[in-house]
């Protein structure tokens, strides 16, 4: 890639075309990233913490039943006259502005649900010829350092290269995700990638340092994955495309400070929707009141 300091990361990719398999039938007719943890979607969450990180457009790319997410985003008349009308200004407050006025919000289709490299292909029409984000919804981070996504567009804007999200795992785990063969940089929690498996064994797997759903890729990823063949489970997977973009590029990996709960399992939605009940300031006293009453 022909390096351009003033390059800058002002679009997010967010994928919300799987099918949800992992949450039937609660997503039969609803995308998973509609699910609330306590009172906001997943999705809204993902778009605060790019808008944190200074993105300007929200591309989503949506599949089947996933009319609510534009829904969502967009200004709802009738609901905010209602709540004009019965004098609920909070509320109206809540509704209103989900995303700031200046930040656009794109929606692309993938009509099959051919994979993530395949979804984040569809956006090729809108990002173009320039580095970006990707978002998995599913994955939820909180973080007190101005969000995942700021650390690593701090990173792609020292490095001007791909920066992957990633976290170390359990070993035993590493047939979740994508895992990188990292080697170790002068900045502290930055690797560089020589390798990127999806869902290795334990045994195979280069070493327990994951991919999580956070990147920022540069637009060379959108040839590669117009040519990529299918992979894991059969899905085009972007981790391939990644294995072959790093035999081209600089990719890195960076250990975001943050705390993530993977919402695309029921376990870590559960302890999504406790954990965040109990930091929530009209619910955390009564919550935690009724957790001890409930263990004891
Ligand atoms: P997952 O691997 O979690 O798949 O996708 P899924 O279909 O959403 O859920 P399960 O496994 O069936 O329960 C990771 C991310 O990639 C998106 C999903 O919406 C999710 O954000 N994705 C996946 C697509 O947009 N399109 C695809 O074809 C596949």
């Amino acid at each position: 890639m022909t390096k351009n300091p003033q390059q800058r990361i002002r679009m997010a990719v967010f994928p919300v075309a799987g099918m949800g398999t992992r949450f039937l039938p609660a997503t039969k007719a609803n995308p998973k990233e509609m699910l609330p943890v306590v009172d906001k979607p997943l999705i809204q969450y993902a778009a605060e913490e790019a808008v944190a990180a200074g993105i300007e457009t929200l591309v989503f790319v949506t599949g089947r039943n996933k009319r609510s997410i534009p829904d969502h985003f967009d200004k709802a008349y009738e609901l905010e006259a209602e709540l004009a009308e019965r004098g609920k200004t909070d509320m109206l407050e809540l509704v209103r502005n989900i995303v700031p006025p200046e930040v656009t919000c794109v929606y692309v289709r993938q009509a099959d649900a051919l994979g993530l490299g395949h979804a984040v292909g569809c956006a090729r029409p809108i990002v173009q010829n320039e580095p970006f984000a990707v978002i998995l919804a599913d994955d939820l981070i909180v973080s007190h350092e101005g969000g995942a996504l700021a650390q690593m567009v701090e990173q792609f804007e020292r490095t001007q290269c791909s920066v992957l999200g990633v976290e170390e795992v359990p070993g035993d785990e590493t047939g979740k995700y994508g895992v990188i063969d990292p080697v170790a940089t002068d900045t502290p929690g930055l690797w560089d990638v020589r390798g990127i498996v999806e869902k290795p064994r334990p045994e195979d797997a280069p070493s327990n340092v994951a991919v999580v759903g956070r990147y920022i890729l540069t637009p060379r990823i959108f040839g590669l994955l117009a040519e990529q063949t299918p992979g894991a489970g059969g899905e085009i997977q972007l981790t391939d495309a990644i294995d072959r973009l790093l035999q081209e590029e600089r990719v890195t990996g960076y250990e975001f400070k943050g705390e993530r709960f993977d919402c695309g399992s029921k376990q870590g939605y559960l302890k999504a929707t406790v954990e965040f009940a109990l930091r929530h300031p009209e619910l955390k006293d009564d919550f935690e009141a009724y957790l001890r009453s409930r263990f004891g």
